[in-house]
């Protein structure tokens, strides 16, 4: 089944995604693995661990594994790291073989969905699938550590971006202890004040989370100053420090129109930083709706008070914006129909840029929800040639983050934007577009510029 459709870019509807959200990690562990295994079987990937016809000598950690570790799982899995869990040293990791297997080989770790086939990035800390290959052997061949002496020599370990200087700190006015009386996941927007009384410009901006063991994911709205008490009645009607919220930063869908995204955050991210010269405006009288989605795994957890670091320039910038990329008629409930128990459902949208259009993209990333199986965001230029920006493969709701170009794509009057997405439905109802979990979404984010 394929639709194509082609229509006038709105940024408006689009922000009902708001959610660019995520399933308890516990499921994430779960279903990740499950869904990815199934497509690799699906897939006949050819990159099946099977160690023994490799036929080479079994990997070791000094030989082989640990230069692999060192760029791609270290960062995170360390002491201090977001990971979990975090690991001491060889000794400590190699007795998590057989879950390191499981979690290589289903290519539920590392966390990195952008296909390198597509376009590089930045910080990329993914694994072609020789080093898979090595990793799974390792752990399944019980993890040696080898000879320290003949050791490797080991890389850089990935670093996400950080800011270069802070100007703003903004931190939930109070704290808030997630609640899990129905479920693992609790979304809750605080609302935070926004001091200037001027146009300022964002030029990038770090997520502090309060307590890394819950927080799962931040999405910052910008709402627009005249949505504001709209959202402050939302925050009053709720007892608690915030109120809740899933689609979206919680307002109807004429404020949704107006809400801006300020960035996303997932564990592993870096700081979002705006091209040299560029920043995200951000008017006086608006206001920040922080979305936190808790993940809650333990019986008692403690409060948490998240923050947003930002780097901001009161003189005028250049433009930058996070722009969605979506149908709107999708979106209007028309025409992105996944039926009941049908397989690799794809619908396209495309967008050929105007006359006044012309800009770079410096991030992409798609989103979907838990039926995503595949999805690809290229520009097809004038000339006919494609440049493709960012290609899911292998679709992972649960690690949704934003993959940040090596080189920008600029783009210019003339060429189109095209959006690939498909599904697999295996259940008993028909899916549309929607902000619910059993929903689905096509939505393209990218950080543009001038
Ligand atoms: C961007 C951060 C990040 C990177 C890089 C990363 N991990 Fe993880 N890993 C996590 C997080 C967070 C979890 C906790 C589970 C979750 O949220 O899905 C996890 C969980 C795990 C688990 C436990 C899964 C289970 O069964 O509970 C294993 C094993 C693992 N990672 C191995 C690795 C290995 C090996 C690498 C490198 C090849 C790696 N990870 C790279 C963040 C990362």
């Amino acid at each position: 089944m394929r639709t194509t459709s082609t229509s006038a870019r709105s940024l408006a509807v689009l922000l009902l995604i708001g959610a660019a959200g995520c399933e308890p990690a516990d499921d994430k562990a779960d279903q990740g693995g499950e869904a990815e295994g199934a497509d690799g079987a699906e897939g006949g990937a050819g990159d099946g661990a099977d160690g023994d016809e490799t036929g080479g000598p079994a990997p070791t950690w000094h030989g082989d594994v640990a230069p692999l570790y060192v760029r791609s799982c270290q960062t995170c899995h360390e002491a201090g790291g977001v990971g979990s869990p975090t690991w001491t040293g060889p000794d400590d990791i190699a007795t998590w073989g057989p879950a390191i297997a499981v979690a290589v080989g289903s290519r539920a770790m590392p966390p990195w969905q952008a296909s390198s086939d597509c376009n590089t990035y930045e910080g990329d800390f993914s694994l072609n699938d020789d080093e898979v290959d090595t990793i799974v052997r390792w752990a399944e061949g019980g993890a040696a550590l080898g000879d320290p002496d003949t050791a490797a020599a080991l890389p850089e370990p990935f670093q996400p971006e950080v800011l270069e200087r802070v100007d703003l700190v903004l931190e939930m006015p109070d704290a808030y202890t997630p609640n899990n009386a129905s479920g693992p996941d609790d979304y809750r927007c605080m609302l935070l004040d926004w001091p200037y009384d001027t146009d300022v410009w964002v030029e990038g901006y770090q997520i502090r989370a309060g307590d890394p063991s819950t927080v799962h994911h931040v999405i910052p709205f910008i709402i627009a100053p005249g949505d504001v008490d709209e959202y402050r009645a939302l925050d009053a009607a709720d007892p608690d420090p915030g109120y809740t919220c899933y689609g979206g930063p919680g307002g109807d869908v004429e404020t949704l129109i107006s809400t801006r995204w300020l960035g996303s955050w997932a564990p592993g991210s870096g700081a979002g930083i705006s091209p040299d010269g560029t920043g995200i405006r951000v008017s006086p009288g608006s206001m920040i709706a922080f979305q936190v989605h808790y993940n809650v795994t333990m019986p008692d957890p403690g409060p948490d008070q998240s923050a947003i670091e930002l780097m901001i320039s009161t003189e005028r910038k250049g433009w930058a914006d996070i722009q969605p990329w979506t149908e709107v008629s999708w979106v209007l409930g028309a025409g992105m129909d996944i039926p009941a128990e049908t397989d690799d459902v794809e619908h396209v949208f495309e967008y050929t840029l105007g006359r006044s259009d012309s800009f770079s993209f410096y991030t992409a990333a798609v989103h979907m929800h838990t039926m995503g199986k595949r999805a690809r965001m290229t520009v097809v230029h004038e000339d006919g040639t494609e440049t493709c920006l960012v290609d899911y493969q292998n679709y992972d709701f649960n690690w949704q983050r934003s993959y940040k170009l090596r080189e920008p794509v600029t783009v210019q009057s003339g060429d189109t934007l095209k959006l690939t997405c498909a599904w697999d439905n295996p259940t008993t109802e028909d899916v549309a577009w929607g902000d619910g979990t059993g929903d689905e979404m096509c939505l393209g984010i990218s950080l543009i510029s001038e």
